[in-house]
């Protein structure tokens, strides 16, 4: 053997000598890394035959479900006005957020009547509109924008903050309902 590659050849050793204990530490982590993967797989089995648990909370069942929302039946022209009217609603939500941080409560009110209060093109919407049930809610959402319409002139950003949460707990619990 040459005197060099002995030098290298010794050297290697060494190193790897020293860096055993870091080598150590890197294999205990991808061993825990490992043993991880195996527990999901685990997981991942008993998800095919048992509970139906995924990580991630949701069941297989939830995941793969279809679209059980009552549907409104709605005409292709009553449709593009609906989705039309909710991407206002929406703009409504935004305006007023920005008002309320903004501190701009009083465009934040005006905002909230006119956008999500009931006006008479909104009273007139909703009355063309199939389902009783659908309706009621619909109703109750837009008396729920007017009172964030009077919230808002309190000037209270908390209060205002509540009053937005529970008309938005009405879009939800709407579109967790309805569908087109
Ligand atoms: C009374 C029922 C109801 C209420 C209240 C309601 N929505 Fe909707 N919204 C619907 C339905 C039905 C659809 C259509 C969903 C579908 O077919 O999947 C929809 C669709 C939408 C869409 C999709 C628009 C598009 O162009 O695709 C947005 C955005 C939306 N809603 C926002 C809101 C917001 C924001 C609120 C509250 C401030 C709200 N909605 C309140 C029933 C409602």
């Amino acid at each position: 053997m040459k005197k060099g590659t002995f030098v290298v050849l010794a050297a290697v050793i060494i190193y790897s000598g020293f860096a055993l204990p870091e080598a150590g530490a890197d294999n205990d982590g991808s061993h825990a890394h490992g043993s991880h993967q195996r527990h999901m797989k685990e997981m991942g089995d008993k998800t095919d035959d048992k509970t139906g648990e995924v990580p991630g909370g949701e069941t297989r069942e939830e995941m793969h479900q279809k679209d059980e929302r009552t549907s409104l039946g709605l005409s292709p022209m009553m449709k593009v006005h609906q989705l039309a009217n909710m991407r206002e609603h929406l703009k409504g939500v935004h305006m007023i957020i920005k008002g309320i941080a903004s501190g701009d409560f009083e465009q934040a009110s005006k905002t909230a009547h006119k956008k999500l209060g009931l006006t008479p093109e909104m009273k007139k919407n909703c009355a063309m509109m199939p389902s009783p049930a659908f309706v009621e809610m619909a109703m109750a959402f837009h008396h729920a924008g007017d009172e964030l319409g009077d919230v808002l002139l309190t000037k209270d950003a908390a209060k205002s903050l509540s009053a937005l949460e529970g008309v938005l707990a009405r879009c939800t619990s709407c579109h967790d309902q309805f569908r087109q």
